[in-house]
């Protein structure tokens, strides 16, 4: 039976390791300019229904170090922009490729593609969750300190796709995360639900806050993302309103840890969500991440073909 990765509750624990190491030994290969091509004759649709910088180039990129193929679909230009049916585009596309990236809306669209497409799917970003993303942060953690417990993590900022799914990944890993975000932008009801129901079986420590200094106190990993998210422009100014107590700046990370790091998953905006000095400070690894987007989502990939 095919496997899809729209979810990081769609991978186990064990899995989720496995694929961080499969990442790291993918960026060495790379790195090494190893002949490495396990994805040599495999094709990758890649659907976008919103821009994208990183998540187009890391999956075109690293589908070609690894001898595959990538095929761009802008929702501009194929027939699923114009009213094509889901599960009509999905059937045909998957006929076509070996394996689906999607990057949409609303969440309950890239579920109806996934039922209707007979190879896998992986999520690109919906307004719900950015599992690759969160993945590849996951990596660029364990690189930089070598594990990912004992550390406090905190998600300072709106309580959006990123933190939904940091959220997942704390409950399935069993990490301790802080999640700072206004009463009006809580993240998703039923992903703390569901996550609380996860993190009894796992010992994760995850605490909701509308404080951001209780999120930054003693942090290790400070992460924040951008304040009005892709779709949402027309509530820019009530967001920026909200959330204005929120940046990242050197006053809120005086008491995190000595050698905390600060993440992006990126774009970002300086002067909003974080201030210029931290981004572009000594304890920002936002281009480390943005890097590690290649190898992480590679083995996804890997993992999902059985090929892990
Ligand atoms: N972080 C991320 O997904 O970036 P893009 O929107 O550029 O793909
Ligand atoms: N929360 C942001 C993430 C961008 C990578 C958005 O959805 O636009």
């Amino acid at each position: 039976m095919k496997r899809d990765c729209l979810t990081l509750k769609d991978l186990t624990k064990d899995e989720i390791l496995h694929l961080i190491d499969t990442a790291v030994e993918i960026k060495k290969k790379i790195k090494n300019g190893e002949n490495y091509e396990p994805l040599s004759g495999t094709i990758l649709g890649m659907i976008f229904e919103k821009s994208s910088t990183r998540t187009r180039l890391s999956f075109e990129s690293g589908m070609k170090r690894l001898g595959g193929e990538a095929i761009f679909l802008s929702s501009r230009d194929i027939q699923l922009g114009r009213g094509e049916s889901i599960e009509d585009s999905a059937q045909v596309i998957s006929r076509y490729v070996d394996i689906i990236m999607i990057r949409t809306f609303e969440h309950s669209r890239i579920m109806k593609f996934a039922q209707y497409s007979s190879v896998p799917v992986i999520n690109a970003l919906t307004d719900l969750l950015h599992p690759c993303q969160v993945l590849s942060d996951l990596m660029t953690i364990k690189e930089h300190f070598g594990r990912l417990n004992d550390l406090k993590i905190a998600f300072i900022g709106d309580g959006n796709n990123m933190a939904n799914s940091w959220i997942y990944a704390a409950a399935i890993l069993g990490l301790n995360l802080t999640v700072a975000a206004p009463i009006d932008l809580s993240p998703s009801g039923i992903v703390i639900k569901e996550s609380m129901e996860i993190a009894k079986n796992t010992n994760a420590d995850i605490t909701l806050t509308q404080i951001p200094y209780e999120a930054a106190l003693n942090a290790d990993v400070i992460y924040t993302d951008v304040w009005a998210s892709m779709g949402q422009e027309e509530q820019t100014v009530r967001k920026h309103s909200l959330l204005k107590h929120y940046q990242i700046n050197s006053e809120l990370v005086k008491d995190a840890n000595r050698d905390y790091i600060f993440m992006h998953c990126l774009p970002a905006h300086r002067g909003e969500e974080v201030s210029a000095d931290i981004i572009d400070g000594e304890h920002s690894i936002v281009w480390d991440e943005a890097e590690n987007r290649t190898y992480a989502q590679a083995a996804v990939i890997l993992k999902l073909l059985g090929r892990d």
